[in-house]
């Protein structure tokens, strides 16, 4: 459900935020969270409605609102979040806790950031692989906010201030009602047990945490799932519901796509074949006709094809390759070694793109690993290339640079991943 604001409800929806954070300390006082529900009655009318409606609406589970105003002039993010309260990005707080009061009672956690209702999520040194909102190398696992709690909060808010790459807010939902009933039937009952992350430290709030719980709750038809993939477990001696947890919560919500794709060995040109849920022998075999058509006459100078052992690798896959004369050699049991350079590219293309992305379909996956290729292709640097690109082997190396040589940043992936060139 999305609301967008014309400039005029913006203009006045931020000055509506500004004097809020005039009138009071912060947006976790006491007295302004008394006044909240009051004070967003001044909000325009469209963006109430529309909360309204969204409050009332069980099969939502998302709401946005966008086309708010952001003020150029933010200071620097902070390094902390204890310095986060600054003058200029104070008025979002504001307006965070006021949207949300459209919505329900906003409330924080003792545990969490001083007991704070608006916390910061920004990156910080020393956290970085941490799994908490302070992190910035590792991947954030799918979950439900506080997952482990009975008492948390029906939605969670979130406001981005600042996006330098432009890059777009993605909205995806999980949809529990594609899950095979037998599996419905054991997510919705008390068979799993959700630890608290490691930002709840206080024992009061993590007591519970230790209870089992159902991960699916609700009407059969829009059912709410609970879950925290990095915390929540299964008992070992519960296998259905291990299976429930591991088959369909990772690959069918989570869904689990196969990417083909062909590297060559010798300049290390990468090229996606395909991309599909279900990999079948037929699939994967006319993929590999569809790239031995688009190579041309440069297929012939494939002399070997080294695989990984998949059961879709099937004799016609093959056989199209021994058809031009190559040596197809499948890889040993968990020996990944054998294949080194394929497996690699399969790193670095989740270190860089797809783990810091979330994907929502096959056409964005698609756009994601299309758009990773050609950076891969045309301008990563090789070190066993000489620090050149697949397609750039010919070329000349850059000029030496001088004091009047300028570099230009071509952004990929929206910004994700920067590629710089030097122009003189
Ligand atoms: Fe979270």
């Amino acid at each position: 459900m999305r609301h967008r604001l014309t400039p005029d409800e913006a203009a006045g929806a931020f000055a509506l935020a500004k004097a809020c954070a005039e009138a009071y300390p912060n947006a976790h006082d006491e007295g302004f969270l008394a006044d909240a529900p009051v004070l967003a009655h001044d909000l325009p009318p469209s963006v109430r409605r529309a909360a309204n409606a969204a409050r009332l609406d069980d099969r939502k589970h998302a709401f946005v609102v966008s086309g708010n105003t952001v003020e150029p002039w933010l200071e620097p993010t902070p390094a902390f979040w204890r310095d986060a309260d600054t003058v200029a990005s104070g008025p979002y707080g504001f307006l965070l806790v006021l949207y949300a009061a459209l919505l329900g009672d906003p409330i924080g956690w003792r545990t969490q950031q001083d007991g704070r209702i608006v916390t910061d999520g920004l990156p910080v040194r020393g956290l970085e692989h941490s799994l908490v909102s302070a992190s910035s190398e590792r991947e954030l696992g799918w979950h439900t906010e506080d997952a482990f709690s009975e008492n948390r909060a029906d939605h969670v808010g979130l406001f981005c201030l600042r996006d330098r790459g432009d890059i777009p807010t993605t909205l995806s939902c999980a949809d529990p009602a594609s899950l095979p009933q037998d599996v419905v039937r054991v997510l919705a009952q008390k068979r799993f047990t959700i630890h608290p992350d490691p930002s709840h430290s206080t024992p009061a709030d993590t007591r519970h945490g230790r209870e089992k719980v159902a991960l699916l709750s609700g009407p059969g038809d829009a059912p709410v799932l609970r879950i925290d993939r990095d915390f929540t477990v299964a008992d070992e001696d519960d296998p259905e519901a291990v299976r429930a947890m591991k088959a369909h919560i990772d690959t069918v919500l989570l869904q689990r796509w196969f990417v083909l794709f062909f590297i060559d060995h010798g300049t290390r040109r990468v090229h996606i074949a395909g991309i599909t849920r279900h990999p079948t022998g037929p699939w994967i075999t006319q993929q590999a006709r569809n790239y031995l058509m688009d190579l041309g006459d440069h297929a012939e100078s494939i002399k070997f094809l080294i695989r990984d052992r998949g059961a879709y690798f099937t004799d016609s896959f093959d056989a199209v390759f021994e058809a031009i004369g190559a040596h197809v050699l499948p890889t040993l049991p968990r020996v990944p070694r054998m294949n080194a350079i394929a497996e690699r590219w399969i790193g670095s293309c989740r270190r860089e793109a797809t783990d810091r992305i979330l994907i929502t379909g096959e056409r964005h996956l698609r756009l994601v690993i299309d758009e990773y290729a050609k950076h891969y292709n045309q301008h990563r640097p090789h070190q066993s290339l000489g620090q050149q690109a697949p397609d750039r082997l010919t070329e000349p190396g850059p000029p030496t640079a001088t004091d009047h040589t300028r570099v230009l940043r071509l952004d990929r992936l929206g910004g994700l991943i920067h590629e710089y060139t030097q122009v003189a």
